[in-house]
Protein backbone atom coordinates (compact mmCIF):
# COMPACT_ATOMS: atom_id res chain seq x y z
CA UNK A 1 0.00 0.00 0.00
CA UNK A 2 1.20 3.81 -1.01
CA UNK A 3 1.68 6.36 1.36
CA UNK A 4 1.55 9.71 0.65
CA UNK A 5 3.48 12.47 2.23
CA UNK A 6 2.10 15.77 2.24
CA UNK A 7 4.99 18.47 3.08
CA UNK A 8 3.49 21.58 5.48
CA UNK A 9 3.61 25.06 3.58
CA UNK A 10 3.19 26.16 7.48
CA UNK A 11 7.31 25.77 7.47
CA UNK A 12 7.78 27.00 4.07
CA UNK A 13 8.90 31.13 3.14
CA UNK A 14 5.61 32.39 3.42
CA UNK A 15 6.33 35.38 0.55
CA UNK A 16 8.25 32.75 -1.32
CA UNK A 17 5.57 30.13 -1.87
CA UNK A 18 5.52 29.50 -5.62
CA UNK A 19 10.02 28.56 -5.08
CA UNK A 20 8.57 26.52 -2.22
CA UNK A 21 6.18 24.40 -4.00
CA UNK A 22 8.72 23.74 -6.14
CA UNK A 23 11.43 22.43 -4.18
CA UNK A 24 8.81 19.85 -2.76
CA UNK A 25 7.71 18.56 -6.56
CA UNK A 26 8.12 15.16 -5.14
CA UNK A 27 5.47 15.43 -2.71
CA UNK A 28 2.15 13.48 -3.07
CA UNK A 29 -0.31 16.73 -1.88
CA UNK A 30 1.21 20.30 -0.40
CA UNK A 31 -0.47 20.40 2.97
CA UNK A 32 -2.38 24.27 3.52
CA UNK A 33 -2.76 25.10 7.53
CA UNK A 34 -5.43 27.73 7.59
CA UNK A 35 -5.80 29.15 11.22
CA UNK A 36 -7.84 31.48 12.33
CA UNK A 37 -6.31 33.32 15.41
CA UNK A 38 -9.65 31.77 17.33
CA UNK A 39 -9.72 28.04 16.90
CA UNK A 40 -6.09 27.97 17.46
CA UNK A 41 -3.80 30.69 18.53
CA UNK A 42 -2.15 31.68 15.56
CA UNK A 43 -2.81 33.23 12.49
CA UNK A 44 -1.47 32.30 8.72
CA UNK A 45 -3.88 32.93 5.97
CA UNK A 46 -7.31 32.21 4.47
CA UNK A 47 -9.69 32.17 1.01
CA UNK A 48 -7.42 34.91 -0.92
CA UNK A 49 -4.74 33.36 -0.38
CA UNK A 50 -5.59 29.60 -0.48
CA UNK A 51 -7.38 30.19 -4.12
CA UNK A 52 -3.85 31.73 -5.45
CA UNK A 53 -2.01 28.97 -4.46
CA UNK A 54 -4.81 26.69 -5.91
CA UNK A 55 -3.90 28.21 -8.97
CA UNK A 56 0.06 28.40 -9.24
CA UNK A 57 0.26 24.76 -7.06
CA UNK A 58 1.37 21.68 -9.29
CA UNK A 59 0.20 19.16 -6.28
CA UNK A 60 -3.25 19.06 -4.99
CA UNK A 61 -3.93 20.66 -2.21
CA UNK A 62 -4.67 19.52 1.08
CA UNK A 63 -6.31 22.02 3.36
CA UNK A 64 -6.14 22.02 6.76
CA UNK A 65 -8.28 24.10 8.80
CA UNK A 66 -8.31 25.43 11.83
CA UNK A 67 -10.76 27.76 12.23
CA UNK A 68 -14.02 28.11 14.00
CA UNK A 69 -17.40 27.83 12.40
CA UNK A 70 -16.61 25.81 9.50
CA UNK A 71 -20.23 25.29 9.46
CA UNK A 72 -19.82 28.57 7.27
CA UNK A 73 -16.74 28.64 6.20
CA UNK A 74 -15.49 25.38 4.73
CA UNK A 75 -17.42 25.15 1.24
CA UNK A 76 -15.45 27.95 0.57
CA UNK A 77 -12.87 25.91 0.18
CA UNK A 78 -14.23 22.90 -1.78
CA UNK A 79 -15.58 26.02 -4.06
CA UNK A 80 -12.34 27.05 -5.44
CA UNK A 81 -11.25 23.79 -6.85
CA UNK A 82 -8.94 22.59 -3.22
CA UNK A 83 -8.55 18.63 -3.90
CA UNK A 84 -8.74 17.82 -0.34
CA UNK A 85 -10.25 20.02 2.53
CA UNK A 86 -10.31 18.86 6.13
CA UNK A 87 -11.75 20.68 9.26
CA UNK A 88 -11.89 20.21 12.70
CA UNK A 89 -14.84 17.96 14.11
CA UNK A 90 -14.13 20.70 17.72
CA UNK A 91 -15.21 23.26 15.43
CA UNK A 92 -18.27 21.87 13.30
CA UNK A 93 -22.21 21.58 14.75
CA UNK A 94 -23.02 19.31 12.13
CA UNK A 95 -19.86 17.40 10.41
CA UNK A 96 -21.79 15.06 8.67
CA UNK A 97 -23.56 17.75 7.00
CA UNK A 98 -20.66 19.69 6.59
CA UNK A 99 -18.68 16.66 5.07
CA UNK A 100 -21.54 16.38 2.39
CA UNK A 101 -21.49 19.28 1.33
CA UNK A 102 -17.85 19.56 0.42
CA UNK A 103 -18.37 15.95 -1.16
CA UNK A 104 -21.14 17.44 -3.10
CA UNK A 105 -18.39 20.26 -4.68
CA UNK A 106 -16.50 17.89 -5.34
CA UNK A 107 -13.81 18.04 -2.59
CA UNK A 108 -12.62 14.78 -0.56
CA UNK A 109 -14.11 15.77 3.02
CA UNK A 110 -11.69 15.31 6.05
CA UNK A 111 -12.58 15.35 9.38
CA UNK A 112 -9.64 16.35 12.10
CA UNK A 113 -9.77 15.51 15.95
CA UNK A 114 -7.64 17.17 18.48
CA UNK A 115 -5.37 15.11 20.57
CA UNK A 116 -7.86 15.18 23.63
CA UNK A 117 -11.05 14.36 21.48
CA UNK A 118 -12.15 10.76 21.40
CA UNK A 119 -11.82 9.25 17.64
CA UNK A 120 -15.02 6.25 18.80
CA UNK A 121 -17.72 8.69 17.79
CA UNK A 122 -16.65 9.14 14.55
CA UNK A 123 -15.57 5.75 13.91
CA UNK A 124 -19.38 4.70 13.38
CA UNK A 125 -19.83 7.48 10.86
CA UNK A 126 -16.05 7.17 9.03
CA UNK A 127 -17.98 6.43 5.55
CA UNK A 128 -19.05 10.07 5.65
CA UNK A 129 -15.79 10.83 5.38
CA UNK A 130 -12.86 10.89 2.80
CA UNK A 131 -9.87 11.11 5.29
CA UNK A 132 -9.52 10.87 9.31
CA UNK A 133 -6.77 13.41 10.40
CA UNK A 134 -5.72 12.09 13.90
CA UNK A 135 -3.87 15.20 15.19
CA UNK A 136 -0.46 14.06 16.52
CA UNK A 137 0.03 17.33 18.53
CA UNK A 138 -2.21 20.83 19.91
CA UNK A 139 -2.58 22.32 16.44
CA UNK A 140 -1.47 25.59 16.05
CA UNK A 141 2.39 25.78 15.37
CA UNK A 142 4.93 23.86 13.75
CA UNK A 143 8.00 22.09 14.74
CA UNK A 144 6.09 20.48 18.08
CA UNK A 145 6.77 16.99 19.44
CA UNK A 146 4.63 13.77 18.60
CA UNK A 147 2.24 12.80 21.57
CA UNK A 148 2.53 9.56 22.01
CA UNK A 149 -0.87 8.83 23.32
CA UNK A 150 -2.41 10.06 20.35
CA UNK A 151 -1.16 6.83 18.57
CA UNK A 152 -4.15 4.44 19.95
CA UNK A 153 -6.89 6.49 17.99
CA UNK A 154 -4.40 5.67 14.95
CA UNK A 155 -4.56 2.09 15.92
CA UNK A 156 -8.62 2.12 16.31
CA UNK A 157 -9.54 3.90 13.12
CA UNK A 158 -6.92 1.43 11.05
CA UNK A 159 -8.83 -1.09 12.85
CA UNK A 160 -12.02 0.07 11.89
CA UNK A 161 -11.17 0.92 8.48
CA UNK A 162 -9.78 -2.59 7.48
CA UNK A 163 -12.62 -4.46 9.34
CA UNK A 164 -15.11 -2.25 6.81
CA UNK A 165 -13.13 -1.96 3.89
CA UNK A 166 -14.08 2.10 3.86
CA UNK A 167 -12.02 4.14 1.05
CA UNK A 168 -10.72 6.33 4.19
CA UNK A 169 -7.36 8.27 4.05
CA UNK A 170 -6.22 8.07 8.06
CA UNK A 171 -3.38 10.76 8.09
CA UNK A 172 -1.27 12.12 10.97
CA UNK A 173 -0.10 15.72 11.49
CA UNK A 174 2.50 16.77 14.37
CA UNK A 175 5.91 16.43 14.97
CA UNK A 176 6.30 13.14 12.31
CA UNK A 177 9.79 12.61 11.34
CA UNK A 178 12.42 10.09 10.48
CA UNK A 179 12.54 9.39 13.88
CA UNK A 180 8.76 7.63 13.81
CA UNK A 181 6.90 7.65 10.57
CA UNK A 182 8.02 3.63 10.31
CA UNK A 183 6.69 2.94 13.77
CA UNK A 184 3.45 5.58 13.35
CA UNK A 185 2.80 3.34 9.38
CA UNK A 186 3.32 0.37 11.20
CA UNK A 187 0.74 1.29 13.77
CA UNK A 188 -2.08 2.02 10.79
CA UNK A 189 -1.53 5.54 9.54
CA UNK A 190 -0.94 5.99 5.43
CA UNK A 191 -0.83 10.06 4.85
CA UNK A 192 1.75 12.06 6.57
CA UNK A 193 2.26 15.45 7.11
CA UNK A 194 5.72 16.76 7.90
CA UNK A 195 6.28 20.24 7.90
CA UNK A 196 9.77 20.97 9.83
CA UNK A 197 11.08 17.40 8.55
CA UNK A 198 10.73 18.45 5.07
CA UNK A 199 11.42 22.18 5.12
CA UNK A 200 14.59 21.74 7.55
CA UNK A 201 16.40 19.19 4.87
CA UNK A 202 19.27 21.29 2.11
CA UNK A 203 17.08 18.67 -0.61
CA UNK A 204 13.72 18.68 0.07
CA UNK A 205 12.67 16.08 -2.40
CA UNK A 206 15.50 13.70 -0.98
CA UNK A 207 13.94 13.60 1.98
CA UNK A 208 10.21 13.45 1.48
CA UNK A 209 11.19 10.22 -0.92
CA UNK A 210 13.20 8.69 2.40
CA UNK A 211 9.91 9.77 4.22
CA UNK A 212 8.09 7.74 2.23
CA UNK A 213 10.33 5.11 2.19
CA UNK A 214 10.27 4.58 5.49
CA UNK A 215 6.76 4.82 5.78
CA UNK A 216 5.85 1.98 3.20
CA UNK A 217 8.72 -0.14 5.26
CA UNK A 218 6.15 0.51 7.89
CA UNK A 219 2.92 -0.13 6.04
CA UNK A 220 4.47 -3.36 5.11
CA UNK A 221 5.05 -4.72 8.09
CA UNK A 222 1.74 -4.67 9.55
CA UNK A 223 0.17 -7.67 11.38
C1 LIG B 1 0.11 22.21 13.23
C2 LIG B 1 -0.15 22.02 11.76
C3 LIG B 1 0.83 21.14 11.11
C4 LIG B 1 2.27 21.62 11.19
C5 LIG B 1 3.12 20.40 11.28
O1 LIG B 1 -0.99 22.73 13.83
O2 LIG B 1 -1.43 21.46 11.54
O3 LIG B 1 0.47 20.87 9.76
O4 LIG B 1 2.70 22.40 10.11
O5 LIG B 1 4.43 20.79 11.46
P1 LIG B 1 5.53 19.77 11.98
O6 LIG B 1 5.63 18.68 10.97
O7 LIG B 1 6.76 20.62 12.03
O8 LIG B 1 5.10 19.29 13.33
ZN1 LIG C 1 -1.86 20.71 9.50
Amino acid sequence: MPARINPSILSADFVNFERDFGSIAGADLIHVDVMDNNFVPNLTFGLPMVTRMQQISPKPLDVHLMIANVDRWAKGYAEIGAYSVTFHAEAAQDPVRVARELRSIGARAGVAIKPGTDVEPFLEILHEFDQLLVMTVEPGFGGQSLIESTLAKVTKARRKIDQERLDVWLQVDGGIDESNIERVAELGADTFVAGSAVFRAQDRDAQIKHLRELAESGISHRH
